[in-house]
């Protein structure tokens, strides 16, 4: 029998675990790979809620969250943490995901270990190198290095050929947000009795924690939500406060203790989807939330001025705000006030795939 196809999957954060543990999932089921999962845990306890979700036991937890950690230590210790690890376990192949630090400096050191790199989420761009901070450049960092590109859609496949990339290796296979999502949904539905939502308000979800959005822009999005509840008696709003001291010390300034405003610890990912599901509108500065939301039919704000996933709006379920408390305010309330505009939002088709990325992804692998 040929030998099996060392696989090592590398992640770090929330959103790179809930896409990354299907992938992980999948893997497993094919004899012909030897699956190792290795966590930098640059997040701790926000990886550890997705990992119990998946109930997927790392091989190797490298453990190196450190309070409000900075880049150039983080990426310094996934470099050499990474390489210990590729040395025990002798991948033949690593694959790391999206634009986080962990797979920037993952892919760097598979990479220095001549070891070959597959990119799940490859190609997206907003081709501004300070927007989003330092997200735009990881990604390009990593496509840079990658062997097989995993791309989500039609627009990130052309990113890629456009900055010559070998077409051979790019693969359009749909987002594994969408995977994780719909297997969420169907088998962990959650009961949110604990959130003691009023179930006569709509509700109003929010999430926010990118680094440009840190201080103004932050103030200005916690300034429209008191306004937004202080105008409309018929809404309430949950703010799932994300564990960045930089968030968490403005949203606590600014929004503890507001009648109708609900701030609650970051949400573990089943009851996070069934709230968005049960939400009437979602104002996010998150990439997976962004991805998601439209699968379930609810309309979404991007408190952004720019994104690396224009196809969503492009389709009608998304659009981008920015974080001008004027533009926040009026664009909810046209929403909170218009059906018509509303329904349009909920309607539209999710272009980030359709639930199969991670059995198309090992399909590919199988032929490498
Ligand atoms: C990181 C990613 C960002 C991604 C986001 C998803 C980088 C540079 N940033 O941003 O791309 O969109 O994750 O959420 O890769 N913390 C905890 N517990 C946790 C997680 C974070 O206490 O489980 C606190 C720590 O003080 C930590 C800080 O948050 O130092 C920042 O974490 P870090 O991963 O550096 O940045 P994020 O803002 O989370
Ligand atoms: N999410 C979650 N709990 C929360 C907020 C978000 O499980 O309280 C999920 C969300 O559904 C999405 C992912 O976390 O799948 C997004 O992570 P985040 O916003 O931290 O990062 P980004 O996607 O912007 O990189």
């Amino acid at each position: 029998m040929a030998d099996k196809t060392k696989i090592a999957v590398v992640f770090g954060t929330r959103p790179e675990a809930i896409k990354m543990s299907p992938l992980v999932l999948e893997l497993k089921k094919y004899s012909e790979f030897d699956v190792k999962t290795i966590v930098t845990a640059q997040h701790r306890q926000m990886l550890d809620q997705v990992l119990d979700l998946f109930e997927i036991k790392p091989d190797y937890d490298l453990n190196l969250m450190r309070e409000n950690q900075n880049l150039w230590e983080l990426t310094s210790s996934i470099l050499l943490g990474t390489k210990e690890v590729f040395e025990k376990a002798k991948p033949d192949i690593v694959l790391v995901h999206g634009d986080t630090t962990t797979a920037f400096a993952a892919s760097l050191s598979a990479f220095y270990a001549k070891i070959k790199v597959g990119h799940v989420e490859a190609g997206l761009r907003t081709f501004d190198k300070y927007y989003p901070y330092p997200e735009e450049m990881n990604r390009v960092f990593a496509d840079y290095i990658t062997d097989y590109y995993f791309a989500p859609t039609d627009r990130a496949v052309q990113n890629l050929i456009n900055e010559k990339c070998k077409k051979e290796n790019i693969y359009k296979t749909g987002n594994t947000v969408i995977d994780a999502l719909l297997w969420t949904v169907k088998n962990k539905e959650q009961n949110l009795d604990f959130l003691n939502l009023d179930k006569n308000l709509r509700t109003i979800l929010i999430t926010s924690h990118r680094r440009e959005n840190f201080g103004k822009p932050l103030e200005n999005i916690c300034d429209s939500i008191l306004e937004l509840v202080k105008n409309n008696k018929d809404i309430q709003v949950v703010y799932p406060v994300h564990l960045n001291p930089n968030v968490r010390s403005t949203v606590n300034k600014k929004l503890k203790g507001q009648e109708r405003i609900i701030l609650t610890e970051p949400l573990d990912y089943a009851p996070f989807a069934s709230l968005m599901k049960k939400s009437h509108l979602i104002l996010t500065d998150s990439g997976g939330v962004q991805e998601e939301a439209p699968s379930l039919g609810i309309p979404v704000l991007v408190l952004r001025d720019e994104t690396e996933r224009p196809e969503a709006i492009e389709f009608g379920g998304v659009k981008l705000v920015g974080t001008n408390k004027e533009k926040i305010i009026s664009t909810v309330q046209e929403l909170l006030d218009n059906e018509e505009t509303y329904t349009k939002m909920s309607a539209a088709v999710n272009p980030y795939g359709d639930g199969t990325a991670c059995a198309q992804i090992a399909n590919i692998l199988l032929g490498k």
